[in-house]
């Protein structure tokens, strides 16, 4: 269990390399998917001021608990926590968090890679210059049609996943440090343009004035509970991913300014995609609460109409796919490095070896959009949708409740004292992080009993 992290796999050497890294992770489908659609269907501003403090309060303080447990123990997530445990001698039951955070970053990629799927076809697709002139029926029609064709959407998902793959097999310094390199770079340089773009062909002020209208009536508990379990998953936590990446650290970091430098960019990035999409929108009179579906239908219908189209619609379905990229590599690491250090299988096989069952889970979420598939209706949600659910509101909030508990009341300080700013950041995690985690819970669950 002592094994050391071999230094093939090795720690980034460089600040800047994690920060890559962790930005990566972070910046993904949450903020170019489903922050402006959540943000649509519930009132625009007042819902950007919740996500807020969410991420302030909630997500930031749990993000640095994570970043310790990893550059502290040096190890995979289930055995840092294990180790944690033994050191403070807690119940060692409390090291279970870190199974079950590798296991929802794998159902979280199962269904992650389908929508990464949608996001390829739809970039080839711009390239080819398909969406010119698109009708609104059509655009529909088109996405629709996509859904239905199980064997093309596994096929994406699968060439997706791959391609992760092989990132992660490379190892922590040649694959996932190099590729986020060029990540990046051509992450901001695409969004750049994508700004440019909507600030001079769309409606750049009514995507602002949406932003920026307040409008609280729209709030409900369950929007509460959506930006909570949201602050969660943009910020990548509760599934080990940010401890993996911890353990990578170059020494002497200084975690609370690498926290707060990665939760910046998200939200930054989250913002100004989100203001892109809502100018390109709006500048088509398309209602900007379409769901799920706003990327994959308004868009396309939107800069079908626009002057370069085409081409935009390619840059910023190209910004999707390597968004996501970022985001899947994290998801994966975790598990992987596990099976490396704990059990010392290599990185080449313990990559396919658990992509086998993760493709295995989204072959049959792209099945469950044919509507006679029998995953199709489930309890009345698709598979695709129960595993949003099921992770974004349930298991990441737990996990990272559980670990703010944890560090907070059980571990042992002594473990934690290099922290910075111990004392305000244990008490945060103590007195607010975890009682706020908990009463949005219990009266997110008493609501729906009392509509049941
Ligand atoms: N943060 C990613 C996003 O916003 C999703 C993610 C969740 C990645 C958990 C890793 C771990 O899309």
């Amino acid at each position: 269990m002592k094994k050391q992290i071999s230094s093939d796999q090795g720690m980034w050497r460089r600040r800047v390399t994690f920060i890559m890294a962790a930005t990566g992770s972070t910046i993904g489908l949450g903020n170019i998917w489903k922050f402006p659609y959540i943000t649509g269907e519930n009132g625009g501003g007042a819902f950007i001021l919740l996500y807020l403090a969410c991420v302030t309060l909630v997500g930031l303080p749990i993000l640095i608990a994570e970043l310790v447990a990893g550059q502290y123990t040096r190890r995979n997530p289930v055995t840092a926590m294990q180790i944690i445990t033994r050191e403070s001698q807690t119940n060692r039951h409390w090291s279970l968090i870190g199974v079950f955070g590798c296991l929802a970053g794998l159902i979280i990629l199962s269904y992650y890679a389908v929508v990464a799927g949608w996001g390829l076809r739809y970039c080839l697709d711009a390239v080819s210059g398909a969406f010119q002139g698109l009708s609104s029926e059509l655009a529909t029609e088109r996405f629709l049609h996509l859904l239905d064709d199980s064997q093309t959407l596994i096929y994406w998902q699968n060439v997706f996943l791959l391609s992760v793959g092989m990132v992660v097999a490379m190892g922590v310094r040649r694959g996932v440090g190099v590729a986020m390199h060029i990540l990046m770079p051509l992450m901001l340089l695409a969004l750049g343009a994508l700004i440019s773009y909507s600030w001079h062909l769309g409606d750049f002020s009514a995507g602002l004035t949406f932003m920026l209208t307040m409008d609280f009536s729209a709030l409900s508990w369950n929007a509460v509970l959506l930006a909570l379990g949201h602050a969660f998953f943009t910020l990548s936590l509760g599934v080990g991913a940010m401890m993996a990446y911890g353990a990578y650290m170059p020494k002497r970091t200084s975690i609370l300014g690498v926290a707060v430098t990665v939760a910046l960019l998200d939200v930054l990035f989250a913002l100004l995609a989100g203001l892109a999409i809502f100018a390109v929108v709006f500048a088509n009179d398309i209602a900007p609460t379409e769901g799920p579906g706003l990327m994959f239908v308004s868009l396309p219908l939107a800069f079908g109409a626009m002057p370069y189209g085409d081409g935009f619609a390619a840059i910023f379905f190209g910004l999707v796919v390597f968004a996501s990229f970022g985001s899947a590599v994290s998801l994966l690491e975790p598990s992987v490095a596990w099976l490396n250090e704990r059990h010392s299988v290599p990185r080449w096989l313990a990559v396919p070896s658990i992509l086998a069952v993760v493709m295995v889970v989204s072959a049959a979420v792209a099945l469950s959009f044919n509507s006679e598939h029998p995953a199709a209706s489930l309890a009345g949600m698709s598979l695709f949708q129960w595993l949003d659910v099921v992770t974004t509101l349930w298991l990441l909030p737990i996990g990272g409740f559980l670990l703010a508990i944890y560090v907070g009341w059980f571990m042992s300080p002594v473990k934690f004292a290099s922290a910075p700013h111990f004392m305000l950041w244990r008490f945060v995690l103590r007195f607010v992080t975890a009682p706020a985690v908990l009463v949005i819970f219990a009266v997110a669950l008493l609501q729906r009993c009392s509509t049941t």
